[in-house]
């Protein structure tokens, strides 16, 4: 029995060596009855009770009420039973304050002299691995989703395109009879081009795109994408102010890339601000020639904490956010020798600024 105890000491030691600094895994011992005899010092960064707290109970004592509770107790019954190693499984145990952890579970019966003397187990913390494969999931819908607007997108087009010709020749015999339409005319006509404007932009937008860098205008990027925007903001009664300073700015960009950056800002702001809110969106040629582009909106504004967090991957406080939009602005913004700073009050607003390079157009 001594003999025993000095074993089991010795293999605790080692165990305990192996699992210092890890505070994903925690090692533990139960006997047949289910009490537990030993429990790793880890458990406690896991499941927030101490060793001390535990040793003595049951490990009932930690099922959370999730259906995974009845594969705990058929797999540890299966293993005292049958003596064999079984397969990992997965469950979800109580923390201390109350909400549930996700386990990986690998058990074995301890064997002493032929006999099964209890249970000794692994328990791996895997909340942070399942919340890296929910986004995993999440992106891949969302990239599913963007494919199959493409595809609507492009379906949407091809009627466009009979509409416009069979308007066109409608409208000349029409004008040869009478002006009366006249006005209608032009109206259908300007509502048929902003139709396809963004049916075209956004199947432009959502096709992979050779990297090109190209010389364009800054203002007119920005039109294109408020407009994309007008149907978000028209539903919210958010007005898009603009003011553009200078005319016939233009900077060397991946246009492609810098629209981007603009729809992931000016949706966070749509997205920030009350009903009949104001959005300001301007444009300005800098004292050391370059371009500052700022976008302001006066929504609910982002607490300090929260600022610091701005720009690291899925850091999120939307319920259908992924948290990519500011950190692939940022690196967009680096990647054309560009500076991003967002400034921001909490029920005050956000105001984003950005300086590009402008590009010198000889005339
Ligand atoms: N203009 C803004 N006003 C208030 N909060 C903002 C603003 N811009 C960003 N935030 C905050 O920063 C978080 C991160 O923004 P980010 O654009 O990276 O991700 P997201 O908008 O949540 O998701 P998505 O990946 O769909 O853009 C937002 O969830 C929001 O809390
Ligand atoms: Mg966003």
């Amino acid at each position: 029995m001594r003999n025993n105890e000095v074993e089991v000491k010795e293999v605790i030691d080692q165990f305990e060596f192996l699992l210092r600094g890890s505070d994903h895994v925690f090692f533990y011992i139960h006997d047949p009855d289910h009490y537990w005899e030993y429990i790793s010092p880890s458990i406690s960064s896991i499941l927030g009770y101490s060793p001390d707290e535990l040793l003595g109970q049951k490990f009932e004592f930690l099922l959370s009420g999730d259906p995974t509770d009845k594969v705990v107790k058929e797999m540890t019954k299966a293993a005292l039973l049958k003596g064999n190693q079984m397969p990992t499984y997965k469950a979800v145990l109580r923390h201390k304050s109350g909400h549930g952890v996700e386990l990986e579970i690998l058990e074995t019966p301890v064997i002493r002299k032929g006999k099964v003397t209890g249970i000794q187990g692994f328990a791996i913390d895997i909340t942070e691995q399942r919340r890296v494969e929910d986004l995993l999931v999440k992106s891949e819908k969302l990239s599913l989703i963007g494919q199959l607007a493409a595809g609507v997108a492009h379906e949407v087009r091809n009627p466009l395109t009979s509409i416009k010709g069979f308007f066109q020749l409608m409208k000349d015999e029409f004008t040869e009879e009478s002006n009366k339409f006249e006005k209608y005319f032009s109206v259908i006509e300007t509502e048929l081009d902003r139709i396809n404007l963004i049916v075209s932009e956004f199947l432009f937008l959502s096709k992979p795109q050779a990297k090109k860098m190209e010389i364009k205008d800054i203002c007119e990027i920005l039109d294109t994408v408020i407009l994309l925007f007008h149907t978000q903001t028209n539903m919210k009664s958010i007005k898009v102010w603009r003011h553009y300073k200078n005319n016939h700015l233009s900077v060397l960009c991946e246009q492609n890339q810098l629209k981007q950056v603009f729809i992931n800002l000016l949706k966070n702001s749509v997205d920030a601000s009350d009903e009949g809110g104001n959005i300001y969106v301007s444009v300005e040629k800098t004292e050391d020639d370059k371009v500052h582009i700022c976008f302001q909106d006066e929504g609910c504004g982002i607490p300090k904490e929260a600022l610091a967090k701005l720009g690291e991957p899925f850091y999120t406080t939307k319920a259908d956010g992924t948290g990519l939009g500011v950190m692939i602005s940022y690196k967009i913004i680096k990647d054309h020798q560009g500076v991003i700073t967002i400034s921001s009050e909490e029920n005050m607003g956000t105001t984003v600024d950005i300086i590009l390079p402008l590009v010198k157009i000889e005339t």
